[in-house]
């Protein structure tokens, strides 16, 4: 069984459907999910699930990210992951942190990548007058959303759309896309998954 750390700095909602999706005969199971962030909506969700949590606050580090991410290393090794699920987490990482989880490290992205690496990836898609967007899982590599993608899942931009209709319809796919990922990704399965 792998065992699997969830990284977040916020509500949570792809870090609960991953944690719901590890059942039954899924070749994983959720051992951690951590935030930066202290009182991330997230971590309250995942108490609820009975998944043991940890805050590593990145202010704490002031602009030392050396510092932050050798605490956050020996912090997420204290539970010895398998895989890192990066779900909504959002720090830069350096080498120091891609390095040591190389190869088990993956996030989800809310962009057809390579469209729209960084943010507000849904005002650029519409501003750019795209007629579908959609969101990625790839594996985290030191180029920043720039690592091998493992799945995609695509949703139409609908005229009048704003920002935010867009984000929700694809938040949608991005709770089916991260557990048909996950679950292939535990397997040692790197094929890609497409949706719908
Ligand atoms: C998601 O849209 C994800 O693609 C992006 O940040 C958002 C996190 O949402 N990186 P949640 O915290 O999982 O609800």
């Amino acid at each position: 069984m792998k065992r699997v750390a969830i990284l977040i700095s916020g509500g949570g909602s792809n870090m609960v459907a991953l944690a719901e999706s590890m059942a039954g005969d899924h070749p994983a199971r959720p051992v951690l999910v951590l935030s930066n962030v202290p009182g991330a909506g997230g971590l309250a969700r995942a108490e609820a699930m009975g998944i043991p949590t940890e805050v590593v606050d990145h202010r704490d580090f002031k602009s030392d990210r050396q510092a932050f991410e050798s605490e956050l290393i020996s912090k997420i090794d204290e539970y010895a992951p398998d895989i890192l699920a990066l779900a909504g987490f959002m720090r830069i990482l350096t080498p120091l942190f891609i390095d040591h989880y190389a190869g088990r490290m993956l996030n989800i992205h809310p962009s057809l990548l390579p469209k729209y690496r960084g943010l507000d990836t849904h005002a650029r898609a519409i501003a750019a007058g795209d007629a579908e967007a959609g969101c990625s899982v790839h594996e985290v590599t030191a180029e920043l959303d720039g690592g091998p993608i493992l799945g995609q899942a695509r949703v139409p931009v609908l005229s009048g759309d704003t920002p935010e209709a867009l984000a929700a319809r694809v938040l949608t796919m991005e709770h089916r896309l991260y557990p048909a990922v996950l679950r292939r990704f535990a397997a040692g399965d790197r094929t890609l998954v497409t949706l719908p």
